[in-house]
This record gives structure tokens, C-alpha cells and sequence, in this order.
């Protein structure tokens, strides 16, 4: 299994998914760059994700906001004092750990080993510090501590702070949500596995506000909403296991949380999180009680938080999509998510009157669709080449297109393929893509 992790990202890199970051310079460690196929990829998941929970509903309003907020948002919000994780150090070759994700407890177990330099011993690594994952910058010309800013650590809080914005201006009643889809940045300690762990990575998150005697079916709603994403994602719901986290390992602000892992190549992870935040962070933000209905007391909504990571479900998504099947490699992407819908290729590229043929298809065709254009080596080739990338529909134009104006159109999953009229194509691919 370790294997496909490796198969994947050879793949990323020679098609054009996701390239390591700042190659040229060596990289930068556990940084990544989503290239012209990545970047689609990406892109349709997040819109997918934006029309489903903003657009085709009418409780949840949408904001983008700044990367960098007052620093007091993170004083309030708790992540200042407490956003951190244990760091031990190997004493023998200096590389740092995050504690937890060391193999041993070295508090019970004695013998522990450094998976860098192999040292072993009962007191090999220092005693856990704890580490505050935020990435500090300064604000204007002057680096001195009044000037101390962070990039956000999570999307959430903007929510948060601006639940008075959107109350004025959206007339929205309870129950309601805010989402926002935006970079998210972690010092972490251990980064690794790909993009499922980056100092620099992007969230997908609502907050849903609620009355508190609601908290608990609105928790299962959501579990709900989440399991159905995760399906839509082409995801194998059986690899999924919802977990129930203890008191003790959940984030300072949640009363409940539940974690969505996913049996990864690397061991089974978190791919998503669900937490009830109750009113911990507007309590936190406003000094008075900032939600009131005609009539009624003014009071404190609670919170319920699904949150998504967007670059682990790239990674899913192309776990999941990936097949060796006899003779090829076909990435099997849900059709909505495919970077290209479509690829055309004149049968033979030194006729042009087939070349000429096919530039008016594909040109007419990428007027609604993301189509790739293919003109070298074979159609065998050009097939292998498009299933690699997860194109759903591949259509050949030949000399019986100029006769009777009908095209061939190659089906990805099937390899079966159909004659179809030129005029039919892009009513044919819309029904598929549905
Ligand atoms: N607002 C709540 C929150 O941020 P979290 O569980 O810390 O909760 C939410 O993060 C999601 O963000 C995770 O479930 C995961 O998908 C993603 N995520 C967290 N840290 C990440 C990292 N270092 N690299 C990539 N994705 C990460």
C-alpha cells in the first residue's frame, strides 16, 4: 500500500497534479505547488463543496476574509495560549518530533528509537515541551513585539467575529451557518505523507449557529451531510471510520468532536473533523449576548463546526480514483471533479482537413468545458495518455467526421465507444457530466 502513496505522487509530478515546492532551489520541506491539472482538480472540488452547502441552500451565507486578523482574535479565541503541540528532541542528532507521533510512548515504554539517526536509549529524546503552531509575522517596517501578527491557523474565527456582519446584512434566523473556503497555516512539528500534512494548506468550514437544546440532532445532521460528501467525493465509505474523541485529546474549545479517518496508504488518519463549539468563541469575541428575535431575549447561539480539509480530499479523491487495470492506469474521478471533461483528437495529425475538423469541435466545445487537445503518436496512446489524467470522454475525428458529421466519443470507465452526430456532442456530454 505504501506503494500507491509513491505511485501517486510520481504521477502528480510527470502529469502536472502537484509538483514539490521550490524545486528548482532544493524544495522547502513538505511544501507543494498545484500545477495546471492540480489547480482544476482542486478548484472542482471546492466549487462543488461551495454550491452544495452555499449556493443551493439558502441558511448559509458565504465570506472570504483576511489571512491575517487583529492579533486579539487569537488571544480570544484561545490559539495564542493554547494552540500547541509536545515537541521532544532526539539528544543525539537534534531532530525534532511531535510527540504523539512518536512509535513508543516514551513516557511508559523506556526504549525508544530515533527513526532519523537510529539512536536508542530509555532517555534519548528531552521532555515534551509544548510548541505553539502559529506562524508569527510582523506587521509594518518594525519586527518588535507590538507589531506581532499571525497568519490564521484555522478559517473559523473570521466566522466568528463577523457573526454580527452577517446577521445585519443577511437577516438570517437561527438556525444558520457561515462558510468560508480559504489557506490555513500550522508550524507544524512533523509535517509529511504528501499534502496530507503541509505548513500551508486550505480548509473548507461552517460554523452553524443553533439554539443550544438543538445541539445534539444538529451533530447528527451534520455527521450526516459529511458521510453523503465524502460519497460524492467517489470515496469508499467503508474506508472511512467515524471516531469519537476523547474528552482529553479534544481541541480546547470543543465539547464534542468527532473525527472522519480514512484508511490511508500511510496508517488510518484524520480526513475530516466535527466539532460542537458551543458558544465558547462568541462568548469569547462579544461582550454582550449578540443574537436576539422580535420579542425575545438576547442570547448566546451555539455552534456546531463541520470542517474539511481541501487538500486531503484531493489526496482521497486521487487514492481512490487510481486503477491499474490490464494495459492501463486510469484515474476513475468522479466526472464533476476530472480536470478535463473531454479530450479531442484528429485522427491523423498530417491531414488537415481532419485537423482543421477537429480545431472546430474542440474550439467550440471549450466555449463550456475544460477540453485537452491531442495530436501525437496513436489513438491508442492518446487514450492511455487522457485515462491517465481522469479524462471522462475522449472523441476521435475521422475521415468518415467529414463525410456524415458524426464523431467517435470513447468512454473512460467502459472503453466502449459510440458514434455520435456532431450536432448531439455537447447536449451527449452535458447529460454525462450531470
Ligand atoms: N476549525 C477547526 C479546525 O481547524 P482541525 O481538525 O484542526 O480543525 C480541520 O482542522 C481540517 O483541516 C482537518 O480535518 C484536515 O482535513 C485539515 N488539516 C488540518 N491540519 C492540516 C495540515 N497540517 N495539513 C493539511 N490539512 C490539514
Amino acid at each position: 500500500m505504501e506503494n500507491l502513496m509513491e505511485k501517486i505522487v510520481s504521477l502528480c509530478k510527470r502529469r502536472g497534479f502537484i509538483y514539490p515546492g521550490s524545486e528548482i532551489y532544493g524544495g522547502l520541506a513538505n511544501s507543494w505547488d498545484y500545477g495546471p491539472l492540480g489547480v482544476e482538480l482542486k478548484n472542482n472540488i471546492k466549487q462543488l463543496w461551495w454550491k452544495r452547502f452555499v449556493q443551493n441552500r439558502g441558511d448559509i451565507a458565504g465570506i472570504d476574509a483576511a489571512l491575517i486578523m487583529n492579533p486579539k482574535v487569537w488571544e480570544a479565541s484561545g490559539h495564542v495560549a493554547t494552540f500547541s503541540d509536545p515537541l521532544v528532541e532526539c539528544k543525539k542528532c537534534h531532530e525534532r518530533f511531535r510527540k504523539d507521533f512518536l512509535p513508543l510512548d516514551i513516557d511508559k515504554d523506556g526504549e525508544v528509537k530515533c527513526t532519523n539517526c537510529g539512536a536508542s536509549g530509555k532517555d534519548i529524546f528531552t521532555q515534551p515541551r509544548q510548541f505553539n503552531l502559529m506562524f508569527k509575522t510582523f506587521i509594518g517596517p518594525a519586527e518588535e513585539e507590538a507589531n506581532v501578527a499571525y497568519l490564521r491557523p484555522e478559517t473559523a474565527q473570521a466566522m466568528f467575529v463577523n457573526f454580527k456582519n452577517i446577521l445585519d446584512t443577511s437577516r438570517k434566523t437561527l438556525p444558520f451557518g457561515i462558510a468560508q473556503i480559504g489557506k490555513a497555516f500550522r508550524n507544524e512539528i512533523t509535517p509529511g505523507n504528501f499534502i496530507f500534512r503541509t505548513r500551508e494548506f486550505e480548509q473548507m468550514e461552517i460554523e452553524y449557529f443553533i439554539r443550544e437544546k438543538e445541539w445534539e440532532k444538529q451533530f447528527e445532521y451534520w455527521q450526516n451531510e459529511m458521510r453523503e460528501w465524502i460519497k460524492e467525493l467517489g470515496v469508499d465509505i467503508k474506508k472511512i471510520h467515524e471516531i469519537e474523541i476523547l474528552e482529553n485529546e479534544r481541541a480546547h474549545y470543543s465539547k464534542r468532536t468527532i473525527d472522519f479517518e480514512y484508511e490511508f496508504p500511510f496508517g488510518q488518519k484524520e480526513l475530516y473533523g466535527l466539532a460542537y463549539r458551543a458558544d465558547f468563541d462568541l462568548k469569547n469575541h462579544f461582550k454582550e449576548a449578540p443574537y436576539k428575535e422580535e420579542g425575545g431575549e438576547a442570547f448566546w447561539p451555539h455552534c456546531i463546526e463541520p470542517t474539511w480539509g481541501v487538500d486531503r480530499s484531493v489526496l482521497v479523491v486521487l487514492l481512490e480514483a487510481y486503477k491499474e487495470e490490464q494495459d492501463r492506469v486510469v484515474l476513475k474521478l468522479p466526472l464533476k471533479l476530472a480536470p478535463y471533461k473531454a479530450a479531442v483528437f484528429p485522427l491523423l495529425k498530417n491531414k488537415p482537413e481532419l485537423v482543421e475538423k477537429a480545431r472546430e469541435i474542440y474550439n467550440d466545445l471549450k466555449k463550456d468545458l475544460m477540453v485537452a487537445w491531442d495530436d501525437r503518436g496513436n489513438i491508442g496512446k492518446r487514450y492511455y495518455s487522457q485515462d491517465e489524467i481522469g479524462t471522462p470522454f475522449c472523441i476521435t475525428i475521422d475521415f468518415d467526421t467529414l463525410k456524415d458529421d458524426t464523431v467517435t466519443v470513447r468512454d473512460r470507465d467502459t472503453m466502449e465507444q459510440e458514434r455520435v452526430r456532431v450536432d448531439e456532442l455537447k447536449n451527449l456530454l452535458n447529460g454525462k457530466l450531470q
